[in-house]
């Protein structure tokens, strides 16, 4: 079994912990791919792959192509950034059209995390920490989009997690599980 992640942070930071945890928690080897550290362009819609699902840019993309193809379970994590993933990430899943057309990662086993992080200092007038709601908000529309890719690709989403206040290790127990689930 092949397990593979997927990180769009520009940092090694929260999203990185996340998907890491995930992956090490199935106790099988894995790979992860940090999408800062690869060289790919974005999706300019050249239709090349209409008709022959494949990609006619020669970058990075190719090599992780292979990857996705090869694995069973994937993981795909992003920081929330305005409400939606980070532009990395939405390269990534922009440049994974051509598996729109073929097929080709469909029925593979998929979880989801994200990480939002906006500052608390705003109280409601009942004293609660107003962001804290918008950020749950916040984060849980970043995860529709992820949730919405990979059900256009036809992955078979097995979980989600969210975390908020950049402590992502109190989700550890939500991490672990989605790693158990996913082998
Ligand atoms: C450009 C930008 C936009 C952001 N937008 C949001 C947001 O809409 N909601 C939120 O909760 N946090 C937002 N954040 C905070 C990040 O989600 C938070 O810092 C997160 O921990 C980043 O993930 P990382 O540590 O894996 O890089 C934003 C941060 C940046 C830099």
């Amino acid at each position: 079994m092949k397990l593979l992640g997927i990180v769009g942070s520009p940092r090694q930071k929260n999203t990185h912990y996340m998907v890491r945890k995930v992956l090490e928690s199935t106790g099988r080897p894995y790979d992860l791919i940090e999408l800062r550290n690869e060289k790919f362009s974005y999706c300019d819609a050249c239709g090349g792959c209409y008709e022959t699902f494949s990609c006619t840019k020669e970058d990075d993309m190719q090599r992780i192509y292979d990857e996705l193809l090869q694995s069973d379970s994937i993981v795909l994590g992003s920081p929330t950034y305005f409400n939606d993933v980070t532009a990395l990430m939405k390269s990534f899943i922009d440049r994974c059209l051509p598996f729109y057309f073929s097929g080709g990662l469909k029925g593979k086993k998929t979880g989801l995390v994200t990480v939002g992080n906006f500052k608390h200092n705003e109280r409601d007038s009942t004293g609660n920490c107003k962001l804290c709601k918008e950020e749950t908000e916040s984060v849980l529309k970043c995860l529709d989009n992820l949730r919405g890719f990979s059900s256009l690709l036809g992955l078979d989403i097995i979980g989600e997690v969210y975390a908020i206040h950049s402590e992502p290790s109190v989700k550890d127990k939500e991490l672990i599980s989605l790693g158990k689930k996913l082998i």
